[in-house]
């Protein structure tokens, strides 16, 4: 890969257009994101618009975007990411400024190709779309518009079905697992290929419990608003959350995808009612958190009470937490995060976090 120190965002990044998942029945998984967490189902491609080939369902919740996917016959390419990786984070898409301009600048870049630029057309017009590949078999799609005028992508047909919005707002951060020793060659392709940056590290002194340890570095384009932590596994007593992760995904994938919401409190209350099963820490985590993050806006009772987690830093603090896995596989999951300033990732928050995975990777037998 050419190593090149030009302006900051050389492949025209708008945002994440979408996250598509490989999924085995995308039918109960748009059911299960619709009644779990709220989005709202937009548009459909399937056998009844002419698709012969995929079902795909775009949910939406405010700006946050899925596309739920899976293949209608037994030649599909998609059995074997099924077969191999279970459900999972298929495509991180990019929405970028010119198709053809980024993904010439990017392949410029070293990045290896998934797909040539091509249009992709139907009644309400044309989308240009490319794609490269990224950790595992990820890829970035990077789609642009001419004059499309469609519902969201050539070949989807509206098909709304409204779910109960539970205040999310968009995608924060989007995690990759890689396999031990891959991390600073993975952060490369994204500061070579993309221009984006180191934001922040994390060594096993940061991460690390008893038993396991992992290392991440986030990266991040120069606004902030596309930040991709990678994390490999570090050297431990026992097999850390990155190694089960690995195993069970069957390589290097998105290990999860944070969304941001403005009042966590409403946020995960709608979510557990709902069903959504979240990570568990101990009382004592709530006994020290006035000590550790000082005052925060939030009700102390409350937040004890949702089991949400709090961390400050110098700019100020946010309030996370995380769902189990949402795979029988102990692969993807999802963190709902808020923000107070904070731009940080709750490294205050990793230790008790970690033991709670530990717990339940000790549940799988897997620890
Ligand atoms: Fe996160």
């Amino acid at each position: 890969m050419k190593n090149n120190t030009s302006p900051t965002n050389p492949l025209g990044l708008k945002n994440i257009h979408h996250v598509e998942f490989w999924v085995g029945n995308a039918k109960q998984a748009a059911f299960f994101y619709r009644h779990a967490f709220g989005f709202s189902q937009l548009a459909y491609s399937g056998l009844e618009t002419g698709n012969r080939e995929t079902s795909s369902y775009l949910l939406q919740q405010s700006k946050a975007r899925i596309l739920l996917t899976t293949p209608l016959n037994s030649n599909s390419p998609i059995n074997d990411h099924l077969v191999k990786h279970g459900d999972g984070i298929r495509d991180i898409a990019f929405h970028v400024e010119d198709t053809d301009a980024a993904f010439e600048e990017a392949v410029r870049r070293g990045a290896f190709v998934a797909q040539e630029p091509r249009d992709i057309t139907d009644e309400h017009g044309t989308v240009r779309h490319a794609a490269v590949k990224t950790y595992g078999d990820t890829i970035h799609s990077l789609i642009s518009y001419k004059d499309y005028r469609g519902a969201f992508l050539p070949g989807f047909q509206p098909k709304e079905v409204a779910g109960k919005d539970v205040g999310i707002v968009r995608v924060d951060h989007i995690v990759g697992n890689v396999e031990l020793g891959k991390m600073n060659y993975w952060c490369d392709y994204y500061a070579q290929v993309f221009g984006f940056e180191r934001f922040i590290s994390f060594d096993d002194k940061d991460i690390s419990t008893e038993y396991s340890a992992l290392m991440s570095i986030v990266m991040s384009d120069n606004s902030h608003s596309i930040k991709f932590p990678l994390n490999e596994p570090a050297t431990g007593k026992r097999k850390s959350q990155i190694e089960e992760y690995l195993d069970f995904y069957g390589g290097p994938g998105a290990q999860h995808v944070a969304l941001l919401c403005k009042d966590i409190l409403a946020t995960v209350r709608n979510l557990r009612d709902n069903g959504v099963e979240f990570l568990t820490v101990p009382d004592s985590y709530y006994e020290m958190l006035p000590e550790r993050v000082g005052k925060i806006d939030e009700d102390a009772a409350l937040i004890r009470n949702l089991g949400i987690l709090v961390d400050r830093d110098e700019e100020g603090y946010l309030l996370q937490l995380f769902t189990k896995p949402v795979e029988d596989r102990p692969t993807l999951f999802f963190e709902i995060i808020q923000r107070h300033g904070s731009r940080g990732f709750g490294k205050g928050n990793f230790r008790a976090l970690f033991e709670s995975i530990e717990a339940e990777q000790a549940k799988r037998g897997n620890l």
